[in-house]
């Protein structure tokens, strides 16, 4: 019987995933795997039996992924399960930043009397601009910067985008023109930001990169708080330079704050994204525990093979210094991302591999 840990509420959906080998609960103390959202890990003590941790998201900033990856845990994350919710908030920050729809709703809720013709008289305060013709930059062209992206394009926008690693050019509508940071950054009129929170994205929007942007430039993130500095920020709103802030990241810095829209983390809170996310998660973890299929992890490399009738599978997760190491054994499936590596070997009996990080036979 396989233990699964829940760190956080996870949809309902998820019992659909797991048959009864497995069971499904918080109170486990040595897990065999671990299903989080937002949960903070960043102290969690790896247990004997952890072999995987799967977030029902697509960021990870709350998982040490190195940390697990040097213990032999193996972390997924499920991008593009909560793209189109996340794309939809993001159109909808487009509208709220252009017009100020949230101020005139509240204001004319506090109006008692007259309703309708102070309505008329009033509502110019809360006139704004249009989105159709003007031009979007999209930094970040994953599941969410595409499809963003894709439904600018259909509401007239003129969109470019920015992507270091453009995974698939294919997949992206034909009239998104591709461009360096700096041409996106320079040229457009809204900024929507699409990027993972790591080392390098920290402050990647700062004073340098807003002063670049065209004056009233409105930025979209929905993507993480840390990617923007709030103080830089913050100061060009004072000068005009940016015009609105949108961000679905709540902190004591931007509530309450001049021309900053904050959101309570709503980008993925819709019952189709939490279901597609628990699913998908929950699937992840399954294909790994039973066959050793790694799919969408952040920490180890891709790597799916079909079981073999009458083999038995060693799983072995290893440093990639010792890549060479392992390529000499015999059957074995090989992949490495970044310091880590995987492989899976077919064969009449288990192997040992003295190196390894951690090794499973399944
Ligand atoms: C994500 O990382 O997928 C979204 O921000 C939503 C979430 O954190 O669950």
């Amino acid at each position: 019987m396989y233990e699964i840990k829940k760190l956080n509420k996870i949809s309902a959906k998820i019992e659909e995933v797991f048959n009864s080998n497995y069971q499904l609960g918080e109170e486990f103390t040595n897990p065999d795997g671990i299903l989080v959202r937002s949960a903070q890990m960043a102290e969690y003590e790896v247990n004997d039996k952890l072999v995987a941790i799967a977030r029902a998201g697509a960021g990870v900033n709350n998982i040490p992924v190195e940390r697990m990856a040097e213990s032999g845990v193996v972390v997924f994350n499920t991008p593009g399960a909560n793209a189109n919710a996340v794309k939809e908030l993001v159109i909808c920050g487009l509208f709220i930043a252009s017009r100020d729809i949230i101020g005139g709703s509240n204001w004319i809720n506090t109006v008692t009397e007259n309703t309708a013709k102070t309505a008329e008289k009033g509502k110019s305060q809360f006139a704004g601009t249009e989105i159709f013709g003007k031009t979007l930059g999209v930094i970040g062209l994953g599941a969410i910067g595409r499809l963003v992206a894709d439904a600018a394009v259909n509401l007239g926008m003129n969109v470019i985008g920015y992507d270091p690693f453009l995974p698939d050019a294919s997949k992206l509508n034909s009239k998104v023109k591709v461009a360096s940071f700096d041409e996106v950054v320079k040229n457009a009129d809204y900024i929507t930001i699409h990027v993972p929170y790591i080392e390098s994205t920290k402050n990647l929007i700062n004073s340098n990169v807003i002063n670049s942007m065209k004056d009233g430039v409105i930025i979209l993130n929905m993507a993480r708080g840390e990617i923007v500095n709030v103080d830089d920020l913050k100061a060009a709103i004072e000068t005009g330079k940016v015009r609105k802030y949108v961000v679905d990241f709540p902190s004591e810095n931007v509530i309450n704050s001049k021309n900053i829209i904050v959101l309570p983390h709503l980008g993925a809170s819709t019952e189709e994204a939490e279901d597609n996310c628990a699913v998908m998660a929950g699937k992840q973890l399954v294909d790994y525990i039973e066959n050793g299929n790694i799919v969408n992890s952040v920490n180890y490399p891709r790597l799916v093979k079909e079981r073999v009738a009458g083999k038995k599978r060693t799983c072995v997760l290893f440093k990639a210094s010792d890549l060479s190491k392992i390529e000499s054994i015999k059957n074995a499936v090989v992949a490495t991302k970044g310091n880590f590596g995987y492989a899976i070997v077919d064969d009449d009996n288990y192997i040992n591999v003295d190196f390894a990080i951690k090794t499973r036979n399944i």
